[in-house]
């Protein structure tokens, strides 16, 4: 491992932000972020495979109300997203490093809000069918912690992706299912705040349109 590598290890284990393998805190969190983790007791929004975290850290810079916890599990990238919080003292914000399977052992029942899964891996091979983040078995496990009436949102460039998701939804219980396959083209771009992740920024580059969907499970 390089050496900058391994220094961004050890400072994800000295910041407060940052609740991962090693940390006390990583096996007591369930069902206590708004107890021990944030200074406000608010909603939570879970951002899913959240990179370097400029989802989480655009929507709790616009969104104070409300407290912000991207998960990933590369610790180098959850490293990045941690220090932009700590820059911009944004205490409404908090990292997770945990394979998203193993999600339920970090979340009550009802504890999650709202849920954003970000430009997620389209995992196009039908053997990794079951790895799209919009596969049943992950929304089984969604909605073991969100609240009945919170949203899932999906931004992806992969509009088979989208229509996987979609497919999935028509034998999935579900409500207020809203979507678009050219979100700068739509009148959900307004709820996006400008804000842009690096491979959302990649994908435009490439002149690719951004879909995204919104549903809540029933
Ligand atoms: C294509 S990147 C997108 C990152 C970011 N959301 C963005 O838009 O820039 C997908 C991210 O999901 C994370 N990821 C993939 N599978 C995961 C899993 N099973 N559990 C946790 N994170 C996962 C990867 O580590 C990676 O950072």
């Amino acid at each position: 491992m390089g050496k900058n590598k391994l220094k961004r290890f050890a400072i994800n284990e000295q910041s407060e932000n940052v609740i991962q393998a090693g940390k006390q805190i990583y096996t007591t969190i369930k069902g206590n972020w708004n107890k021990v983790q944030f200074p406000h007791n608010q909603p939570i929004i879970l951002e899913i495979g959240c990179g370097n975290g400029e989802y989480t850290i655009g929507l709790a810079s616009h969104h104070p109300e409300f407290n912000f916890i991207g998960t990933d599990i590369k610790g180098a990238r959850i490293f990045k997203g941690s220090v932009e919080a700590k820059e911009k003292k944004l205490t409404n914000v908090a990292f997770l490093r945990c394979r998203i399977e193993y999600i339920l052992e970090f979340f009550e029942p009802n504890e999650v809000d709202e849920i954003w899964i970000t430009f997620p891996d389209p995992q196009l091979k039908d053997s990794r069918e079951k790895q799209r983040l919009t596969h049943t078995r992950f929304l089984d496990l969604y909605k073991k912690c969100l609240k009945p009436q919170g949203f899932i949102h999906l931004k992806t460039d992969s509009r088979e992706l989208t229509d996987f998701t979609l497919e999935t939804l028509k034998n999935y219980p579900h409500k207020d299912l809203a979507y678009t396959f050219d979100l700068y083209n739509s009148d959900f771009l307004p709820n996006h705040k400008g804000i842009q992740t690096k491979y959302e920024r990649m994908f435009l580059a490439k002149g690719k349109l951004i879909n995204y969907l919104k549903f809540r499970l029933d």
